[in-house]
């Protein structure tokens, strides 16, 4: 693994993006909504540097199936909000690769009725978008390589890792043949 962003330079991207957070915010109260999985990481480190009543609450999606580094059929859950009118939400994901992901969240959090919904992610890889909308605050800009920790996985693992890493083209081959020869038996 080749490390792409230090936790160093994790921290001062979230300090800058919490500063702009605390910048734009409103008279409403503020909801930040993390998409499970890969963003806890990320709202931990960014919801204790904001400040004044600020709520947190969770959605889930996913759009990979076990060691595919493509995106697959996109799956929602958003069970676990409450009611969101009046509110401003930010809706925090780890990364916005074709853009799929935040774009059907962002359509389901305006339907709940929330006044104002706008979308911060840590990572932004570039020339891979599908969609015309664009996150509000964006971390870091990438290159087009599969990244794993600071919550990110390739097939469940490696989101412990305090630091950004790229997986190489060995590990993730590495990784398939090692799945392939455990479900082989
Ligand atoms: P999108 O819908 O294509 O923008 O995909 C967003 C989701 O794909 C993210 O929330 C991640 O879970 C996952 N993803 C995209 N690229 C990577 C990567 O390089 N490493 C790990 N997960 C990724
Ligand atoms: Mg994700």
């Amino acid at each position: 693994m080749r490390v792409l962003l230090t936790s160093e330079q994790l921290a001062a991207g979230i300090e800058r993006l919490s500063r702009q957070v605390s910048g734009s915010v409103g008279d409403r109260p503020l909801i930040v909504v993390g998409v499970l999985t890969g963003s806890i990481v990320l709202v931990a480190d960014l919801i204790r540097r904001l400040e004044g009543p600020v709520q947190v609450s969770m959605v889930w999606a996913s759009s990979y199936r076990g060691t595919a580094t493509r995106p697959g059929e996109l799956e929602l859950r958003l069970d676990l909000l409450p009611d969101l009118s009046g509110y401003d939400v930010l809706l925090v994901d780890d990364i916005f690769d074709t853009g799929h992901t935040l774009e059907a969240l962002l359509d389901e959090l305006r339907r709940r009725g929330a006044a104002c919904v706008r979308s911060l992610v840590l990572l932004r890889k570039q020339g891979r978008a599908e969609v015309t909308i664009e996150p509000d605050y964006v971390g870091f800009e990438i290159p087009d390589e599969f990244v794993v920790g600071y919550g990110l996985d390739f097939d469940g693992v490696w989101r412990h890792l305090p630091y950004l890493a790229v997986l190489e083209e060995e590990e993730i081959a590495a990784t398939r043949a090692a799945r392939n020869a455990h479900a082989n038996g």
